[in-house]
């Protein structure tokens, strides 16, 4: 049985006082549901958001880290420090980062490796273009981008990964992929988990989807068979509109 997994990305979003106040918001329900509730905030607000949730069962995710232990890497953020602050979950290879940031399936699977060494949990995230989509490319690209990075991970550690379906035309564009199509790339992708590791692996890999994420559709989505949550962006901003999706 797969614990249903909802995860906020809150992206570039809320101050420090914003983010308490979001927090606080969510916390009472997060307590009284079976479902996690992860929120992923920016780095800026992760140590207050720690001391908000804390004696809550809401937990701390990152969106990003850099995959070098330290050094001179001006602007980057390690596991090591996100470790230091209480953070439990990272979101690695979010769309946004692969375009705006040119990061690759090499350096998502660089991230991958370092997270898990350092006993952070991947939010990995994988997905299509438009563009790839109607040229048929969809399940090419979720197979390519879910080896590349999960290259060198062990069985034993996807117990501790979690992958995110996102369709790169489904973000923030108000259009859901429709909740069969969604469970079916999700279905392919566990069918690449057991090819490259086991049944084991492939019945116990959380598997969420990610674009478009609200209230009104959420319990549509969860319904499906093989998604196991949920990676939400405008809807988790607000206490409210969260709450109802984790709540589905
Ligand atoms: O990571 C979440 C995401 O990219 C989806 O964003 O705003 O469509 O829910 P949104």
């Amino acid at each position: 049985m797969r614990k249903p997994i909802i995860a906020g990305n809150w992206k570039m979003h809320k101050t420090i006082e914003e983010a308490i106040e979001l927090v606080k918001g969510i916390k009472e329900e997060a307590n009284k549901t079976d479902v996690e509730v992860v929120a992923c905030c920016p780095f800026t607000v992760l140590s207050e958001v720690k001391r908000t949730i804390t004696g809550s069962r809401v937990k701390l995710g990152a969106q990003n880290l850099h995959w070098e232990e330290e050094g001179a890497y001006t602007g980057e953020i390690s596991a090591t420090m996100l470790r230091n602050i209480g953070v439990e979950y990272v979101i690695i290879g979010h769309s946004e980062r692969r375009q705006y940031f040119h990061e690759t399936d090499d350096t998502v699977n660089k991230k991958v490796l370092k997270a898990i060494e350092k006993e952070l949990k991947p939010i990995m995230c994988v997905g299509e273009t438009l563009e790839e989509r109607e040229g048929d490319k969809t399940f090419e690209v979720v197979k390519t981008q879910t080896l590349g990075g999960l290259k060198d991970v062990s069985a034993a550690a996807m117990k501790d990964i979690v992958i995110a379906y996102e369709p790169v035309w489904a973000i923030g564009t108000g259009k859901t992929a429709s909740s069969e199509d969604a469970n079916k790339v999700i279905s392919y992708i566990r069918e690449v988990i057991k090819e490259k590791y086991d049944d084991t692996v492939s019945e116990m890999v959380r598997i969420q989807y990610g674009g478009s994420v609200k209230a009104a559709n959420a319990s549509e989505i969860m319904a499906e068979s093989d998604i196991d949550g949920a990676l939400v962006g405008g809807a988790s901003l607000d206490a409210g509109s969260f709450v109802e999706i984790f709540n589905f």
